[in-house]
């Protein structure tokens, strides 16, 4: 796949493969326009379509995942250009569609719309440089692209009422503390050990993995016992591949399974 915007790259050890994207506008410090939006929508679906694909990474720079939406793109726009062209915000939701495990590989700034679309992926890795903030307010508007929900989530009310607020920065550490990234590991490393977390993924069942997703999704979204109802039909389910019969006797056998993905 070539873009203008990303570098992609297949990579891993596993059976299957770990499909990286690289946002790729260090000029703008990977600030996120349509254009690279659009792109992003295009190389997500088509790693999900792919068979030999079990888990996506996106990263960015050493310097920044992402500094947000791209200010200088939309600094002249008004209501009606935004909201009739669904401007920003557009494709966002594309990141909602993919079934496949996808983790989030942060390093330096992540912010405004770049925290966003960190806290659309699976979970987050930081490096140890990370920074996250929301800083809408200072230019006059608010978060768009779900940070007023998702940070709350993560974060609880009171760090996200006041990164909002106030546009302050939280370091990694802060946010592993606080919940929204679920390992801190040094910069020089990220890649490589997001990739030895992608390859212990990518040696799943990958039906397994889609349902296990699909479920902790639930828990998110909906009620408990929506949840735990929807989450025993799909445990029932699995019951119905060749994976479960293969995983189970492997384990009573004394060996690794060898997963087909059926
Ligand atoms: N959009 C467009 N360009 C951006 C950008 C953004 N969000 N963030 C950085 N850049 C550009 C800068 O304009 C600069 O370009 P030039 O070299 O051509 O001047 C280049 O990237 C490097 O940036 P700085 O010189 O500012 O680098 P710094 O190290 O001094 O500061 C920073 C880094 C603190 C991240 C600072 O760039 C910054 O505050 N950026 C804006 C962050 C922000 O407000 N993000 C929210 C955007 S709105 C949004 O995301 C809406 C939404 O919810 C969807």
């Amino acid at each position: 796949m070539a873009f203008e915007n990303l570098l992609t790259e297949l990579r891993g050890e596993a059976p299957l493969k770990t499909g990286w994207i690289t946002l790729n506008r260090p000029k703008a410090l990977n600030a996120l326009n349509d254009a690279l939006m659009d792109e992003l929508g295009a190389a997500l679906l088509a790693w999900d379509a792919d068979d030999t694909v079990g888990c996506i990474v996106i990263t960015g720079s050493e310097k920044a995942f992402a500094a947000g939406a791209d200010i200088g793109a939309m600094a002249s726009y008004g209501f009606t250009d935004v909201y009739r062209g669904d401007y920003i915000t557009r494709n966002w939701e594309t990141l909602k569609k993919v079934r496949k495990p996808v983790i989030a590989a942060v390093a330096g700034y992540a912010l405004g719309g770049g925290c966003e679309l960190a806290m659309l992926c699976d979970f987050i890795i930081a490096a140890d440089s990370a920074k996250f903030g929301q800083p809408e307010i200072k230019l006059g508007v608010i978060p768009g692209a779900g940070g007023t929900q998702r940070l709350p989530r993560a974060v609880g009310k009171a760090k996200a009422m006041d990164m909002v607020l106030t546009a302050r920065m939280m370091d990694a550490a802060e946010a592993e503390r606080g919940g929204l990234v679920s390992r801190v590991v040094p910069a020089a490393a990220l890649q490589a050990e997001v990739q030895a977390v992608a390859d212990i993924i990518c040696s799943q069942s990958l039906p397994s993995l889609l349902a296990a997703k699909e479920c902790v999704n639930r828990a998110y979204e909906g009620t408990l016992a929506d949840g735990v109802m929807f989450e025993r039909r799909m445990f029932h389910a699995l019951f119905a591949t060749a994976d479960q019969k293969e995983g189970m006797q492997a384990f009573v056998e004394k060996r690794k399974p060898a997963f087909n993905h059926r």
